[in-house]
């Protein structure tokens, strides 16, 4: 038996050194070590081995094992190594490398993201709630009743079953206050629908960022002072910022919200940024009757709300003049904005 092992080792070390290529090498290795190779056969041997040689034998196994596999490994490596200085042949390592293309954020996840930033440093946490709604949370339970034009087939997406794609995030204000007792401090940033004709200014989704605060004693100077610091905060400190009575079924007193744009070599403009206003008492009630119980007394609680386009803050900080810039993907305009 050790004679036989020899000639194994001997022939299969051999034959290694003879393979060429990766797959000669693949198959002297099954050849010779595999299921049916020639040592694995030789090794089932050692069942007749007598016991007082079964140690020599067996050593003698292990080695032309051992030395085996190292040759295998080296030949394998220097097949490797031989391949991969063929593959580098003809290749000018001087040439200077391909620019790398790497992406950048969206202008309108950039103006998210900063929305958020400010928001959140003054206490508002993130909410969420579904984009399709149903009729009670996007417009009943703020005080929108059946008859008023922003409910009309067209101005908002219904489907058959009634329900509809909510025309604004108040909806999460709702879902919110039936939820959770004051107070309650939240900004909920999403998709919003209308029917509107698509041009310039228009997109029949949009997106939105509201934000609602119920508290006791909350009052018109907290939404004033919030929202011109928001505003100063993202558009800077020397942003002049002005409110406009205005009407929202679902707060009063309420205002539109406008920015002086100062373009160079333009005259500056007022551009209408937000709506906002003091929750309306009638919301309140709403709610109450919604959750069953007192939470939300408009005798206790007051709180303010507002809602924005990301959409049209977008366009006033970058001077985009075409809201269909922004989801045309377009790389030669987002570029920009790397
Ligand atoms: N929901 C209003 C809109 O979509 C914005 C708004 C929110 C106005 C909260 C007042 C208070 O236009």
């Amino acid at each position: 038996m050790k004679d036989q092992i020899e000639a194994i080792q001997a022939e299969a070390l051999a034959r290694i050194e003879t393979a060429g290529d990766a797959r000669s090498l693949e198959d002297a290795r099954v050849a010779i070590l595999g299921k049916k190779g020639t040592l694995t056969e030789v090794s089932a041997g050692m069942r007749d081995v007598p016991k007082e040689e079964k140690a020599a034998v067996g050593q003698l196994l292990n080695a032309a094992r051992q030395a085996i596999t190292a040759s295998l490994e080296g030949k394998q490596q220097a097949i490797q190594d031989a391949a991969d200085r063929q593959a580098l042949e003809g290749i000018d390592v001087t040439l200077p490398a391909r620019a790398l293309h790497h992406g950048s954020l969206h202008p309108l996840t950039i103006i998210r993201h900063d929305a958020i930033r400010i928001l959140r440093r003054m206490g508002f946490a993130l909410a969420e709630g579904p984009e399709i709604e149903d009729e009670f949370h996007c417009f009943d339970a703020l005080n929108t009743p059946a008859d008023h034009p922003a409910r009309n087939e067209k101005d908002t997406f219904y489907f058959d079953s009634g329900k509809l794609l909510r025309t604004h995030t108040s909806s999460v204000q709702v879902r919110t206050m039936e939820g959770q007792a004051p107070p309650v401090r939240i900004i909920a940033p999403g998709s919003a629908y209308r029917r509107d004709e698509i041009d310039a200014t228009h997109l029949s989704v949009f997106n939105q960022l509201e934000g609602l605060y119920v508290d006791t004693d909350v009052s018109l100077g907290d939404l004033k002072g919030t929202l011109e610091y928001f505003f100063h905060e993202l558009y800077g400190p020397k942003t002049e910022v002005r409110f406009r009575p205005h009407f929202f079924p679902f707060t009063e007193p309420s205002f539109e919200i406008d920015v002086k744009l100062e373009v160079k070599g333009q005259a500056p403009r007022w551009i209408e940024v937000a709506g906002c206003g003091m929750v309306d008492p009638a919301v309140f009630e709403a709610i109450s009757s919604s959750r069953k119980d007192p939470a939300y007394d408009p005798e206790k609680v007051t709180g303010f709300a507002f809602g924005m386009g990301l959409d049209r803050l977008a366009m006033i900080r970058w001077g985009i003049k075409d809201i269909r810039l922004l989801i045309e993907n377009d790389a030669r305009f987002l570029k920009q904005f790397a």
